[in-house]
């Protein structure tokens, strides 16, 4: 029997999916998401970056002070000015944890941060220990780790390991990675790295070239055990890899995926509303588990295909992720529909026609589908109306 291995979900809404461009969460805002997160589970939230601005600072605090159940955690860039912010801010929470990066790659060392490979070493090694002083929890961030040198990466992860990271997340920054590679990496630092077994490793992926739910796959798949993502994928850029995608594909295809999280699938649709109300980033009609189209089949070939068994076209049960029957609209009534879904359509309105009738409120439905991007069901209750009269 193949073993089960509990993933934990690091959400990282507020932090990396705030700053997506033109999306600015006020306190309140953030504590409010920060409860539904919560209620969905996720086990750590990363609730912003307390030494970038007064107003984030107290949006982590508020968090901090509230959230019982979820670890809560907060960036911080390796320096002491920025883990003193976050430890103010962090001081009241449970099981409060420090997240601290530093770049790895040799263009950041270069030409962003202008340091050799042992000043990123140092740095990290002494701000690890300085993190230890306040908190318990110390994750580590090696910034562009899927674009540096593995023996240079497994040298540095050992260094901070041994300073008193417990947790070393390996980001896919620039979304550049391919699964392969970015399974590889996990796999090479799982057996490059003598102390690997004092820490658990995590994912971090962007979705620049649309593989960050693959990428966070892969890399659980070679040894991470936390994945860090947001909801609707928001995030710089294209956004981070999409907590409802992960969760419901390890969920589904748990045949292929032998993984668990803590996850109450049954709150993600009403998270990615929060999420989409609160950051005015609206999610486009065909994303994947909580697109308005996600759930919805037009044609009338698939139609019939689901009113006879829904396994047919249907992988996802709405209800699995909190969308009700109504708003799935399951059964899309468009220019590509057939009969035996209209037939349903009346039905479902309690109206009783004749062969004939049917017959010719299904005509006068599919002339207004060359007209009308949408028919509604008050459309389409006028057109079963009129031929009731007619008759
Ligand atoms: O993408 C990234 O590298 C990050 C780090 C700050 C963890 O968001
Ligand atoms: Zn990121």
């Amino acid at each position: 029997m193949t073993d089960i291995t509990d993933i934990k979900i690091f959400d990282t809404t507020l932090r990396d999916g705030e700053q997506s461009p033109g999306v600015n969460l006020n306190k309140q805002e953030k504590l409010e998401i920060a409860k539904q997160l919560e209620r969905l589970g996720v086990d750590v939230i990363e609730a912003g970056f307390p030494a970038s601005s007064e107003g984030d600072f107290q949006a982590v605090k508020l968090i901090a002070d509230t959230i019982k159940k979820s670890s809560v955690t907060a960036l911080a860039r390796t320096k002491k000015h920025d883990i003193d912010r976050a430890y103010e801010a962090l001081k009241n929470t449970p099981s409060p944890r420090i997240h601290i990066f530093l770049a790895t790659s040799p263009i950041h060392r270069e030409f962003k941060l202008k340091m050799d490979k042992q000043q990123v070493i140092d740095t990290s090694v002494e701000m690890v220990k300085y993190s230890k002083t306040l908190f318990n929890e110390v994750e580590w961030s090696a910034e562009d780790a899927s674009r540096t040198e593995l023996p240079f990466l497994a040298e540095i992860i050992e260094a901070v390991i041994e300073a008193g990271a417990s947790i070393i997340n390996l980001p896919d920054t620039v979304g550049y990675t391919t699964p392969e590679e970015y399974g590889e990496m996990f796999r090479y630092v799982s057996e490059n790295v003598p102390n690997i077994n004092q820490a658990i490793l995590s994912t971090h992926c962007h979705n620049d070239l649309g593989m960050a739910v693959a990428n966070s796959i892969a890399g659980i798949e070679n040894g991470a055990t936390q994945i860090e993502c947001s909801i609707n994928g928001i995030g710089e850029r294209a956004g981070n890899a999409a907590l409802e995608e992960i969760a419901v594909a390890l969920h589904i295809r748990g045949d292929a995926y032998p993984y668990t999280t803590n996850l109450n699938l049954q709150e993600i649709k009403r998270s990615s509303d929060v999420v989409a109300k609160l950051t005015g980033m609206t999610v486009q009609p065909n994303k994947a588990i909580i697109g308005r189209n996600a759930y919805a089949h037009e044609s009338g070939i698939h139609q019939d295909g689901m009113l006879k068994n829904a396994e047919t076209y249907e992988i996802i049960s709405p209800a699995l992720v909190g969308v009700s029957a109504d708003s799935a609209n399951t059964l899309f009534l468009g220019k590509h529909s057939g009969r035996h879904a209209f037939k349903d359509k009346v039905k479902s309105f309690n109206v009783e026609l004749s062969d004939e009738e049917l017959s010719a409120a299904f005509k006068n439905f599919k002339a207004l589908t060359d007209h009308k991007k949408e028919v509604t069901d008050d459309d389409i209750y006028s057109i079963i109306m009129e031929i009731k009269t007619d008759a």
